[in-house]
């Protein structure tokens, strides 16, 4: 099975992303988890992504998208995967397309999770992640069990930098001229399914299965 996984900043991506894979045993490729990996182990990419990830902006598409295909290379995506928060930009969503079909691979769904702006712009705001497993909470919808520390592995939890009021706006903007364009493109392959995602976790969580398995 093969899943992209649209939306806004702070729609849900990386918290359903993390239930759909556990369900349907698919490699999770997000890009932002990807870029925030090679920051903090300073390699060649993290240094050149750190400051359009601070600034909230988005990674040009040439380091994306090669990003990206080297990783759909490897032997855990030949059954299938998740990608999350990729592609972002219709070039992106036109050269990733041209690459699959080269390499005779066809994405099952594409599923946008829509929330409004004022409700992500909360979600962003109150985001936690943990520094050892990525785990995401949120200090009041989603908090970990232990406060500070993770639920899962009792790694420190920290605020990414880009979730500072000032650059979730700035990262909204940047959706919100790209989301359309998206819609467009996604609509031509029939895959598309937009839903809601201002409800509970388990909610959405049951609204997505039901989109992939139909
Ligand atoms: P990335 O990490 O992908 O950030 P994003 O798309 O801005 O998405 P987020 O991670 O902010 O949110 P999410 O939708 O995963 O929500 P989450 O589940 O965490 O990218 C970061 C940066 O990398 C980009 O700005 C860009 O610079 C670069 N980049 C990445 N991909 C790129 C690309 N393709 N091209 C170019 N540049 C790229 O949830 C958010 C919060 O809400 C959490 O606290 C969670 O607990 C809570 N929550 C989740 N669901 C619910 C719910 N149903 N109800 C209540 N609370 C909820």
């Amino acid at each position: 099975m093969k899943i992209i996984l649209l939306g806004p900043p702070g729609a849900g991506k990386g918290t359903q992303a993390k239930l759909i894979c556990e369900k349907y045993k698919l490699p999770h490729i997000s890009t932002g988890d990807i870029f925030r990996k090679h920051i903090l182990e300073e390699t060649k990419l993290g240094i050149l992504t750190k400051e359009f990830i601070r600034k909230g902006e988005l990674v040009p598409d040439e380091l994306t998208l090669s990003l990206v295909e080297n990783r759909l290379r490897e032997d855990d995506c030949k059954q299938g995967f998740l990608l999350d928060g990729f592609p972002r930009t219709i070039n992106q969503a036109e050269l990733i397309y041209d690459y699959l079909l080269s390499i005779d691979t066809y994405i099952h769904r594409v599923i946008l999770l829509d929330v409004p702006s004022e409700v992500v712009f909360k979600r962003n705001t109150g985001r936690r992640i943990c520094i050892d497993c990525g785990s995401t909470f949120h200090i009041t919808y989603n908090p970990s069990k232990y406060k500070s520390k993770c639920s899962y592995c009792y790694g420190d939890i920290i605020q990414r930098e880009d979730d500072k009021e000032e650059t979730v706006l700035h990262r909204l903007k940047i959706y919100e001229e790209e989301r359309d364009r998206l819609i467009k493109f996604f609509n031509t392959t029939k895959l598309l399914r937009i839903i809601y995602g201002n409800s509970p976790i388990e909610d959405v969580f049951k609204a997505v299965c039901s989109a992939i398995e139909t």
